[in-house]
């Protein structure tokens, strides 16, 4: 169910949510072994998780390998003959090794194949999964190659998004799991914005608390001075947003602001100037038809950006000025975790789109270090466990439901 929280006049975000509360919360969630292992097992091995897009499998005989950690499994998409995306288990079915790599087995790699070959007996799997060859297959006993192709993962796509569930049975189908909030982005161009930047980080800090910096706006003014000129605060309430809500296990904050070049140009980069590009993307908006209603649900006026976050570790930032940010924090141990940060724009018809497309991909690049280098001094001090409780204001409302959420998910027997 959608639970939309419009802001009365008297009273809070916060307030209109009382499951929430409104005092400390604790952020031991993000120092304790123990919490990560139950994650691992609650989380990871249970919801359904973006790993990649249609767009990186173009072909039949397409693949790439994905390393989840957290989950201790590494899956394996394939393109088949008949064009439908499926995956598998990265695991070979004579003695278990892993089946696709290239030079480094912990590292992931991407191609394009007519069939997967096991570095180690040369066993044979075809694009549908089904073992093809067995080396001197009559010395083995009882071998019924039917019964020994890959093991499937559940996998399903969205919009071009492709999720897997490493669940024995999902609990729930991704669109039933993605719920009314995020299916109302249906419809929306993905598949039109296709110039892609991608970019890999690994930092110092739990998964959890990179989320939160990119789910509040509470401390830009302080951390990203050169991103607040004095005509997008609130001159009452400083720098606000303009809607939260929240659906099941999902959030969203959007954002409204006069259009950057309105703005005040000693709050930009020179380069931003010079190429009418910049943080918020390029400030020229392609032509892309209707979008949906739902990339803005709470109607704000003036609508800037909706970052829409998708349990459990995935955010999607939508700018009204016609492209995508995608984010996906992938835990590596409880206090540290890789980033993987990409850019869609529409593919450039000339070459002054080329650099507005490439302007953007860098400045955001030093903002999402800003963040980055920061949370590690969080995590550091999180782990000297001086403190075990923190107030949150209403603009951190998020935060709030994120940690509940993941504390939900991790008791859920
Ligand atoms: S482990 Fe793959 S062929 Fe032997
Ligand atoms: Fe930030």
């Amino acid at each position: 169910m959608t639970t939309t929280w419009p802001k009365p006049a008297a009273g809070s975000w916060t307030e209109h949510h009382p499951e929430l509360g409104t005092g400390p919360i604790s952020f031991d969630d993000c120092t304790s072994a123990e919490f990560y292992a139950q994650e691992r097992d609650r989380i990871f091995k249970r919801a359904w998780l973006n790993i990649a897009r249609v767009e990186d499998l173009p072909r039949p005989g397409s693949y790439l390998t994905k390393e989840i950690e957290i989950a201790k499994a590494s899956v394996l998409l394939i393109r088949d003959r008949d064009g439908e995306i499926r995956a598998f288990h990265n695991v070979c079915r004579h003695r278990g090794n892993k089946l696709v790599w290239n030079e480094d087995p912990r590292a992931e790699t991407q191609g394009t194949c007519r069939q997967v070959t096991c570095k180690y007996h040369g066993w044979r799997y075809d694009l549908e999964g089904q073992l093809t060859f067995v080396q001197q297959d009559s010395e083995f006993f009882d071998l019924d190659k039917e019964t020994r192709g890959l093991v499937p993962v559940h996998t399903d796509i969205w919009n071009g998004f492709i999720f897997v569930n490493l669940d024995d049975e999902p609990r729930q189908d991704l669109r039933e799991f993605l719920g009314p909030m995020l299916t109302g982005l249906d419809g929306y161009p993905f598949d039109r914005l296709t110039e892609r930047y991608d970019f890999v980080a690994h930092n110092n800090s739990n998964w959890k608390l990179f989320a939160d910096a990119f789910q509040e706006y509470y401390h830009v003014p302080a951390l990203h001075p050169q991103q607040v000129p004095p005509a997008v605060r609130n001159p009452d309430a400083g720098f606000t947003c303009a809607h939260f809500q929240c659906d099941g296990p999902h959030r969203v904050v959007s954002t409204a602001g006069p259009r950057r070049w309105t703005l005040d140009p000693a709050y930009m980069y020179p380069i931003e100037r010079a190429t009418r590009s910049g943080l918020v993307g390029p400030w020229e908006a392609p032509d892309l038809g209707n979008i949906p209603q739902g990339v803005n649900p709470g109607g704000v006026e003036s609508w800037g950006i909706s970052n829409f976050q998708i349990f459990p570790n995935v955010e999607l930032l939508i700018y009204s000025t016609g492209w995508y940010l995608l984010y996906r924090y992938w835990p590596t141990s409880v206090g540290t975790h890789r980033f993987d940060g990409s850019l869609a724009f529409h593919p450039a018809r000339t070459v002054r789109e080329r650099v507005e497309h490439e302007v953007a991909a860098v400045v955001f690049k030093e903002f999402a270090l800003q963040d980055a280098g920061m949370l590690g001094g969080t995590q550091a001090a999180l782990e000297t466990g001086v403190l075990h409780e923190f107030p949150l204001s209403d603009q951190e409302v998020l935060v709030r439901h994120f940690h509940k959420v993941v504390a939900d998910w991790v008791a859920l027997p």
